[in-house]
């Protein structure tokens, strides 16, 4: 029994792919045919998927049924977490949600879900992403206020929803977490920030993060030990559409 875990899936099977520059190149041709068959080779039935945000174009439900079938497929347990692309999940709807597609998924919002005597948290998160101003020699001399005021705001609010998650499972009696993100948890301006202050203050094993896509933003953030904590970027694109082994 294994948890695995891997974001961005971007699925379109009924919507408009809306950032075709993002997603050209080799490594998104056929992409979901890529990520079936690797699932296939090393999720069983009795793992754990973790699909960290960004699972579909679709701007609603309607738009993402064929998308939603699709993972439902997959081998294994899904655990699905909101990313920035998430139009069809609203967070009021989150229950509806589980109801339509229990048992084989779970939409963890303002919850916890759990494996073994781990409480899986969870959050979209947030970072700043710029406009940067760069000089001649790509030095980052500057970045746009306003936009990182207004950043601060939603980190700000991802950070109660993150608490919400530890807290509810902290009092579930849960002692060990696995703490999943679909944003990196810094920005490329950042050693740390909120969210690994959080991970650090709850104890958090891992950190799990998803978003960047493409060699330029890979290593935007954090990647393995740092401060007591191991930190995975999981984005498909950057794991080629293997799943990573989170925990045995
Ligand atoms: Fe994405
Ligand atoms: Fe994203």
């Amino acid at each position: 029994m294994s948890l695995y875990a891997i974001g961005d899936l971007h699925l379109h099977y009924q919507s408009v792919l809306k950032a075709p520059g993002q997603l050209h190149g080799r490594v998104w041709k056929n992409h979901e045919e890529k990520f079936r068959k690797n699932c296939a080779k090393t999720v069983t039935p009795e793992d754990t998927l973790v699909l960290v945000g960004d699972h579909s174009w679709g701007k609603n439900l309607l738009e993402c049924e064929r998308d939603l079938q699709y993972i439902r497929d997959l081998p294994g347990r899904k655990i699905l977490t909101r990313g920035n692309h998430d139009m069809f999940w609203d967070v009021k709807k989150t229950g509806m949600l589980n109801e339509m597609y229990k048992p084989e998924l779970t939409f963890v919002q303002d919850s916890y879900d759990s494996y073994q005597d781990y409480a899986i948290v969870a959050t979209k998160g947030f970072t700043f992403e710029g406009p940067f101003y760069i000089d001649r020699r790509g030095r980052i001399v500057g970045w746009d206020e306003e936009e990182e005021e207004h950043a601060r705001k939603l980190v700000a609010r991802e950070l109660v929803r993150l608490r919400k998650s530890f807290d509810l499972a902290k009092d579930a009696g849960y002692r060990k977490f696995i703490m999943f993100l679909h944003y990196p948890p810094t920005s490329i301006l950042e050693e740390r920030s909120g969210f690994t202050d959080m991970a650090e203050e709850y104890g958090a094993e891992q950190v799990i993060y998803a978003h960047s896509h493409g060699e330029s933003r890979f290593h935007d953030s954090i990647h393995g030990k740092y401060r007591g904590r191991e930190y995975h970027l999981v984005s498909g694109d950057y794991l080629r559409w293997k799943p990573l082994k989170i925990l045995e």
